[in-house]
């Protein structure tokens, strides 16, 4: 198989440092994206076909299953699998001139076991991607797509639709697809799932079409306090759900009472409302400034990864107790998990789990979110009804929620298992071990200079220099300082703190250990003579007074999470030749 596989490749040549590229496939898809997202949403193409394989529907969703697993398997291994090509020359195979065999379905799907080998098609080549599996971050669900085409779960994971991803495809190319079973393929065209997600605001700055994953511009987030709903950042790992309000059922489970299970109208009616602001923010916030250091793996995130609003509905302890939560539960219970009904090509769900003390504990705030800014929660926002966990990460809050666990065990999901985690910097993806560190929950300090923004230019005839910005800590730790320095932290001023929009009443001082809203700030700061550049740095200091760290290479990870370093932007200053 490894004789054969240095035979061909899929593509054409690639640069030498391709794999290292794969390692980081939504940072090349976020490239992609921008280059061909002016239409909106992608307009599917070759690469979302599907095709009636000989195994049956069920085996056809299995396949897309795996094929998701496989696209993110490919993306992983990249790194891991190094090509060992003989061939130069390499061209894009047919039938008529590839020296490699041909193969029928049925004998590729044979292939479906490490013992017989893990096979898999893609657009009429066969490959062997046995050696891969092992490597795969989502474990065995590559399995899913064994034996069968690729194509569907790439129609679910679009990310992985690049050049890059096919460069690595092509290492493991063993055959050719006999050309009466690729037609069969052919004929079967996929729906893309993504066809039904919301329309979004142009503002946006797209990390990712397909999942959808956008920030706002800067300099839009510190323009208000309460982030409007439109453009208040937006983190998807899977196509938006289309959830019936009118049908819409909340399972609440793991409790001795037994299952209990309530419509929209029962969570909005039989249980008082209750309404906070909080800052949302994702762990991947600021990762492009990781990128810098060292690439990471994940979506680039530049400082918007964050938003304000606030949120209405039942509290999550209050469902617990009419479920039937008593202390007596923790005594063995821990976690409490949920599930969204968003669901990848396998059924799988999104998931995730919080700590059972922040969930029901009185002052922790959790809710059953119905509403969102005053109006029901939009679709990219998890309509009808999410979780909002408070000062935890974004990660937590599941949206499109069905399905409620208390549990003495964290969700089993990858996300929170095998993502959301923070590591050394000396820990890469040879020698990360996911379970060795726990879930991200609260999230640390962090502030970011919104305006002016990097590389802006100011005339010194204006004399002073307004520098405007967010900050906010996890665990309801409320910010009590800002420090802004223009001179690369010689020295330093106080930032002037806001809870509400300028010229609006303040908002009353949060309880202490519940401030879960960002504040606002900002300083207006003389151009020091003589200056033809500005580092412009805010950091801030919460009332536990933890602090950002000065600089991002002591905290670098391989995931890019966890970003909060003291946030530098530089600014030229120009001189007025009239004054000159
Ligand atoms: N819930 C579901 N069901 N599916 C998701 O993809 N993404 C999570 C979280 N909840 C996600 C989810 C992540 S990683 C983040 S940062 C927040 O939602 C983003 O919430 P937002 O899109 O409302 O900003």
């Amino acid at each position: 198989m490894l004789l054969l596989r240095r035979c061909l490749s899929l593509t054409g040549a690639a640069p030498s440092n391709c794999h290292r590229h794969l390692l980081m496939p939504a940072v090349c898809a976020a490239r992609l994206w921008s280059s061909s997202s002016s239409g909106g949403r992608g307009d599917g193409g070759d690469d979302q076909r599907t095709y009636q394989n000989s195994h049956g529907s069920s085996w056809i969703h299995g396949l897309a299953g795996l094929l998701a697993g496989t696209g993110a398997v490919l993306a992983y291994g990249l790194h891991q699998h190094k090509p060992q090509r003989a061939d130069s020359s390499r061209r894009q195979p047919t039938e008529q001139t590839s020296p490699l065999p041909v193969f029928s379905q049925v004998e590729v799907t044979k292939h479906r076991s490490l013992e017989d080998g893990v096979w898999v098609t893609y657009k009429g080549g066969v490959y062997d991607i046995t050696e891969f599996v092992n490597k795969h971050p989502g474990g065995d669900k590559i399995m899913l797509a064994a034996g069968g085409a690729i194509e569907p779960f790439w129609a679910m994971y679009a990310v992985h639709n690049q050049e890059h991803v096919l460069e690595i495809l092509s290492e493991y190319k063993v055959g050719e697809l006999r050309a009466e079973d690729q037609k069969k393929q052919d004929a079967v065209k996929s729906s893309d799932p993504y066809s039904t997600d919301p329309e979004r605001h142009p503002v946006l700055h797209i990390n990712n079409l397909k999942p959808f994953n956008a920030e706002p511009p800067p300099e839009l987030l510190s323009d208000s306090y309460i982030t409007p709903s439109a453009i208040f950042f937006k983190r998807n790992h899977l196509p938006v759900p289309q959830v019936d309000p009118a049908t819409y059922r909340l399972h609440v489970e793991g409790l001795p009472a037994g299952v209990l299970t309530l419509s929209l109208e029962d969570l909005k009616t039989k249980f008082p409302k209750h309404t906070i602001t909080a800052t949302l923010q994702c762990a991947g916030n600021r990762r492009s400034e990781m990128n810098k250091v060292k690439q990471v793996k994940g979506l680039n995130w530049g400082i918007a990864a964050i938003s304000n609003a606030t949120w209405s509905g039942a509290k999550l302890r209050d469902v617990l107790l009419a479920a039937g939560y008593s202390p007596d539960v923790a005594q063995w219970a821990r976690h409490v998990q949920f599930d969204g009904m968003d669901k990848d090509v396998t059924g799988s769900s999104y998931g995730a789990s919080i700590p059972l003390n922040k969930a029901v504990s009185e002052d922790g705030d959790v809710l059953l979110a119905y509403e969102m800014n005053g109006e029901d929660i939009p679709a990219d926002h998890g309509f009808p009804v999410r979780v909002v966990v408070p000062g935890t990460v974004g990660a937590r809050n599941v949206k499109w929620l069905g399905r409620i666990i208390v549990s003495s065990e964290e969700s089993s999901s990858h996300w929170q298992q095998n993502d959301y985690k923070g590591f050394s910097p000396g820990t890469d993806w040879d020698t990360v071990d996911f379970k060795s560190a726990p879930s991200i929950q609260e999230l640390p300090i962090q502030s970011a200079i919104t305006t002016p923004a990097e590389g802006a230019v100011i005339d010194r005839s204006e004399e002073e220099v307004t520098v405007e910005g967010y900050a906010w800590s996890g665990g309801g730790r409320e910010v009590v300082r800002v420090d802004v320095s223009l001179d690369g932290g010689k020295t330093w001023r106080v930032a002037q703190l806001r809870t509400s929009d300028r010229g609006q009443e303040p908002q009353p001082s949060p309880p202490p250990g519940r401030a879960w809203a960002w504040k606002l700030w900002e300083v207006t700061v003389p151009i020091p003579p003589e200056t033809q550049e500005l580092e412009i740095i805010c950091k801030a200091v919460d009332d536990s007074y933890n602090t950002q760290p000065d600089t991002v290479a002591p905290i670098w990870n391989l995931r890019g999470v966890l970003s909060n370093a003291w946030h530098r932007v530089k600014v030229k200053i120009t001189e007025d030749e009239d004054e000159e």
